[in-house]
């Protein structure tokens, strides 16, 4: 069974100060990185994150898939497939059927890999995640005139109710999000302002457009963490901590290191009973998503400990592009194989 690989040829890293046999492992990695992705100029001076990730995905394709299977793609020669196995090259236009792995390009923030990311991308439109969302949702836009819910008209009416917070994220996808405060008293008026104060002349391209921002109401998220579901199945999980790799997974397919307070990076702890809670909270979550949106199967769900240590689901994100933490990844590429039918291991 053939596949579709995308590679980004991030520069090569400098290893990290580590343990024998961590070092080991990575020197192992970039050995097999320079068999199949081309030297850049930065190499040996690569961001250790960005590059380990890529490295990791060519792995687990690799060790999964089996060589001869993967056409690769490196992203700076996208037009080009290159056989894993035995160095033939196709158009990559001609390949575009295939199943796909690996890092997609994205257009004006758009996955490529459209369906999937699509359906993961309109989360806060289903009931599945509302009911598991811990806090109220409102889509909405500013400076629309009447025409469409209006951003400064949703907060204040959670202001009115003595809610003193709420978090603003963009419709599309990672353009912004952030918190804003709601005084008491706020005027529906102010609503545009706190857009302008947040992104200046970015702001300019939303005003009158409707549906382009999601209103929340702010809770406290401790331990964040994410699951990586394929064929709706939880297939690994990490805790959501940017620092973390794949390389510093702790031997559990649910790897249970947590960091309870995300933004403020607070220590890092080996939190079973949590990872427990999580894992189980997601699992019943993707139950559901699973009868609400049949056609949604792959895709990664954060969930998180919101107020009184009552699990809530944070968003949900394309599986492909999600970053990996101290997750398996091989563990989702077997599930993609099991799923086309052939496993190659
Ligand atoms: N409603 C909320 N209240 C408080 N914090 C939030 C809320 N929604 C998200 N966050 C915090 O902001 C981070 C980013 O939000 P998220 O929805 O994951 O957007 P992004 O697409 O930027 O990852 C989350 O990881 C979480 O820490
Ligand atoms: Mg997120």
């Amino acid at each position: 069974m053939p596949w579709l690989v995308s590679i980004v040829n991030r520069p090569i890293a400098a290893p990290r100060p580590v343990s024998p046999a961590a070092r080991a492992r990575f020197d192992q990695l970039v050995a097999l990185w320079t068999r199949h992705v081309p030297a850049t100029d930065g190499d040996g001076a690569g961001d250790y994150e960005d590059f380990v990730e890529q490295v990791v995905h060519l792995e687990a394709a690799l060790d999964t898939f089996g060589a001869d299977n993967i056409w690769l793609v490196i992203s700076t020669d996208p037009g080009t497939a290159v056989n894993a196995g035995n160095g033939e090259t196709r158009p990559a236009a001609d390949l575009q059927l295939l199943p796909r792995y690996g890092t997609q390009p994205s257009r004006r923030h758009q996955d490529v890999d459209m369906e999937q990311a699509r359906h993961a991308a309109d989360y806060y439109r289903y009931e599945a995640f509302l009911a598991r969302a811990g806090r109220r949702f409102a889509v909405c836009g500013f400076g629309l005139e009447g025409q469409g819910a209006e951003l400064g008209d949703v907060l204040a009416g959670w202001a009115a109710e003595g809610r003193r917070r709420a978090f603003l994220k963009s419709v599309q996808i990672k353009q912004f999000a952030f918190p804003v405060d709601l005084p008491e008293g706020f005027d529906p008026a102010d609503g545009s302002r706190l857009v302008y104060d947040a992104l200046n002349y970015g702001a300019m391209y939303l005003e009158g457009a409707r549906e382009s921002i999601i209103a929340q109401e702010f809770v406290t998220m401790e331990y964040e963490y994410r699951v990586f579901v394929v064929s709706n199945t939880v297939a690994t999980a990490a805790g959501c901590i940017e620092e973390f790799t794949p390389l510093d997974n702790n031997g559990y397919l649910f790897d249970n290191q947590l960091r309870r307070h995300r933004q403020a990076k607070s220590p890092v702890e080996a939190e079973p009973a949590i990872a427990g809670i999580l894992t189980d909270f997601a699992r019943n979550a993707v139950d559901a998503l699973a009868l609400e949106v049949p056609a949604l199967t792959d895709y990664v769900i954060d969930v998180a400990l919101g107020p009184g240590g009552k699990p809530l689901i944070v968003e949900l994100n394309s599986l492909l592009n999600a970053g990996l933490y101290a997750s398996q990844p091989i563990r989702v590429t077997e599930a993609m194989a099991a799923r086309e039918g052939v496993l190659v291991r």
